[in-house]
């Protein structure tokens, strides 16, 4: 009897303090730094995204979205037997977030490891998990894909610091005969490390290089709308799937156009496209986890349904899950 990995919960978290396209847009102004809604909207279809305070970490929003996502399970954190949080931006060089949050969910004793593979993080960590829980190594899994991207944006910048904002996404998983994760699809090429980067590094008490995200955005656009079409196909292949069969896609949420894109080649209607790009920006490794558990919550994802995650980012890194909620 094979055993899949299956969704129990979801959860989210997106800090309070929200800037609209025209906020951010008056506080560049004030740099001498010129953008406008109209730009934004029109080149990524991003209308807001949320910044989190300076006394919030990546392991705060991490928690919040943890303990939604458990609450929704009808689980408790002692039932855990693997935390895995996907992050670029962890709270410190170390101990990780994943650490951290398993301590603020007042649990200890299960493993708990930080996943880095930027965009692409929690396609990353959710295969990880899904790997364990097939293996037998474990059987309630707690995934988090968790952000806070403004802190290494350079706002001088126009072309990157109007794209990303900070949030957190859950899932929990648990081990069943019923199906849940239906294939899985992992990719990375290094030569493409320097269009999506941040350069500096901790070195001897400061800083060495440049700490701010740099991107050569036409290059990644083009690169991610092949790329994603060929993990959900291969997605598809390894499930014996085709595309009609999905019923939600939920892809990394960086450009409303690369989601379009995608959709139309995956010949996807736009209304079977989870976008929640416009409300908090690209969130990097929360950015499906978010979409995912805003369509769960709002209803339009129903257990029984099909559904392709899939995201792409710096590495560059890129992949898929075909899963059954
Ligand atoms: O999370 C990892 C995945 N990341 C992505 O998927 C990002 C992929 N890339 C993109 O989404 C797009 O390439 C961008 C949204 C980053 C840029 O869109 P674009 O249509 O490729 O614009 P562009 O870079 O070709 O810039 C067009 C113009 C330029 O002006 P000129 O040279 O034509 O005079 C830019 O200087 O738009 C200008 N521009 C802006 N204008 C107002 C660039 N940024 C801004 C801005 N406000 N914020």
């Amino acid at each position: 009897m094979r055993i899949y990995s299956r969704i129990l919960g979801t959860g989210s978290y997106l800090p309070e303090n929200r800037l609209t396209n025209a906020d951010l847009a008056a506080e560049l102004a004030q740099q001498g730094v010129e953008t406008s809604d109209e730009w934004i909207v029109e080149r990524t279809g991003i209308r807001a995204r949320h910044f989190a305070s300076d006394a919030q970490g990546s392991s705060d929003l991490a928690t919040e979205a943890a303990r939604k996502a458990l609450t929704a399970a009808g689980i408790s954190a002692d039932d855990l037997d693997l935390i895995i949080v996907a992050t670029s931006t962890p709270d410190m060089v170390f101990p990780s977030v994943a650490t951290m949050v398993q301590h603020n969910l007042g649990t200890a004793g299960c493993p708990a490891f930080d996943v880095q593979a930027v965009c692409s993080g929690f396609i990353y960590a959710l295969t990880i998990a899904d790997s364990m829980i097939q293996s037998g190594s474990a059987k309630r899994a707690l995934v988090i894909g968790a952000e806070i991207f403004s802190r290494i944006l350079d706002f001088k910048d126009r072309t990157t610091c109007v794209l990303f904002g900070d949030g957190a996404g859950a899932v929990v998983l648990e081990a069943s005969e019923q199906p849940g994760i239906l294939a899985t699809d992992l990719h990375a090429d290094g030569k493409y490390k320097d269009i999506l980067c941040v350069p500096g590094h901790v070195n001897r008490g400061g800083i060495l290089g440049d700490p701010v995200l740099k991107m050569d955005g036409q290059a990644v656009f083009k690169l991610a709308v092949g790329v994603l079409e060929d993990t959900a196909r291969a997605s598809l292949a390894k499930a014996n799937m085709s595309d009609a069969d999905i019923d939600w896609l939920i892809p990394h949420q960086a450009n409303i156009r690369i989601m379009q894109s995608t959709a139309k080649k995956l010949k996807m209607s736009a209304d079977k496209v989870v976008v929640t790009v416009d409300q908090h920006g690209n969130t990097s490794a929360a950015s499906i986890p978010l979409a995912l558990d805003t369509a769960v919550r709002d209803g339009r994802i129903q257990r029984g349904q099909t559904l392709m995650l899939e995201g792409v980012g710096g590495g560059f890194t890129w992949g898929s899950v075909l899963l059954r909620y």
